[in-house]
């Protein structure tokens, strides 16, 4: 793929002496940020302010240890690499950006905790207020924290994270507020560059499968609508297969019904009635791919094996993505040696309390080497 900064016709992707990325010219990596370097292939015009607080250009790693431990060839999407933490920011980029040029004065959304955190950073790096709306006990302290620190109006309701999408998509009828939910089509913009980003770094190609968590649904959309567009315009010459999570106390996509009371650890993706429900089963049944549903106990297992086997500390719900991949693997739905993305949607800083429940108790020492080196005796 070429960066928009590119006149010539689009990069043959699939061409593996095709010259993919010329890093020199990667203006997201100079800072400029995903509206600048993505300009001609989102939903901007010249007017729209290029807003960024150094959004996307995530990495993509190739986690090797974990590879051969699955049997699989897997890379991991660092979209926890973004400045508030989570892949929101991309498509918080936009749709703020796209607020501010068409006059809002507030932002307003509903969130499980990492919309609020990107919603308030886009909001005080363009000088706006934001509102968020958040269940009262179900959103991970740090997201919490990074709300309140760039300085939101944070309402804690008592109700679900649906009830209060309800309830903002109301209140945004308002004037001079701006809705920043996924239900936003500029956040599908935005978001989409994840999927440009995978094939730029897999040399022009797509992966045989992506694993994604799934809460709203609005990530699993904009990820296929961004592989459907570099797919159209021959760019790419093959689909993924989509591999969407959903934690199972909260799986409304997979049980084939809302679900009134949803219930996971993994706060992010605790939602029962997925605003962009339909379009998610549409991306799934094109990609020929699947949906999941994987238990508490299976995703904090992925947790822990990623941040001890691959070194990533992501939060819970971005860890479906590889329990669900697990499970896949097993019954043979992705075969060995295939090829697969996971999507790490958020950072596990943001949720100290269950990161707590995973680790070994710290050990009280004196402070002499001798003292030190008798624990590390200890514990060899
Ligand atoms: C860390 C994390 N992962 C996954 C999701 C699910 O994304 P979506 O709601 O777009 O399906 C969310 C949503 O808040 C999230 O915060």
């Amino acid at each position: 793929m070429t960066t928009p900064a590119s006149t010539s016709a689009p990069t043959a992707s699939d061409d593996p002496a095709a010259p993919l990325r010329i890093r020199s010219d990667d203006r997201t990596a100079r800072g400029e940020g995903l509206i600048a370097r993505w300009a001609d292939r989102i939903d901007v015009d010249d007017a729209t302010p290029r807003l960024t607080i150094g959004e996307g250009g995530t990495p993509l790693v190739h986690a090797r240890r974990l590879s051969e431990r699955l049997g699989v060839e897997l890379h991991l999407k660092l979209e926890l690499a973004n400045p508030t933490g989570s892949f929101k920011d991309r498509g918080m980029c936009v749709a703020v950006a796209r607020a501010v040029q068409a006059g809002a004065t507030t932002l307003i959304c509903a969130s499980t905790g990492n919309t609020s955190a990107s919603a308030a950073a886009f909001a005080a790096a363009a000088g706006l207020q934001c509102v968020v709306i958040v269940p009262t006990g179900k959103i991970a302290a740090g997201k919490l924290l990074q709300a309140q620190v760039a300085g939101a109006l944070v309402i804690q309701i008592d109700g679900s994270f649906d009830d209060g999408l309800a309830a903002v998509r109301e209140l945004s009828t308002r004037p001079g507020i701006a809705l920043v939910n996924s239900v936003n089509e500029y956040r599908i913009e935005g978001q989409k560059t994840g999927a440009f980003e995978v094939v730029e770094d897999l040399g022009g190609t797509a992966p045989d499968w992506l694993c994604i968590p799934v809460g709203n649904a609005g990530n699993i959309t904009a990820y296929w609508r961004g592989f459907t567009e570099l797919h159209a315009s021959g760019e790419l010459t093959s689909l993924p297969r989509l591999l969407g999570v959903q934690a199972a106390g909260a799986a409304p996509l997979v049980d084939g019904h809302d679900i009134e009371r949803p219930e996971t650890l993994a706060t992010a993706i605790r939602i029962g009635r997925p605003a962009r429900g339909d379009q998610a089963l549409a991306a799934v049944a094109d990609s020929r791919g699947q949906l999941r549903k994987r238990t508490d106990e299976q995703l904090v297992e992925a947790y822990a094996l990623l941040a001890k086997d691959a070194g990533i500390f992501c939060e819970p719900a971005s860890a479906i993505s590889v329990a669900g991949l697990i499970d896949a693997i097993h019954d043979g739905t992705i075969a060995r040696g295939s090829r697969v993305v996971c999507v790490l949607t958020g950072h596990g800083l943001k949720d100290p309390d269950t990161a707590a429940t995973i680790v070994q108790p710290t050990i009280a020492c004196g402070p002499s080497a001798a003292a030190i080196a008798a624990v590390i005796d200890a514990n060899a």
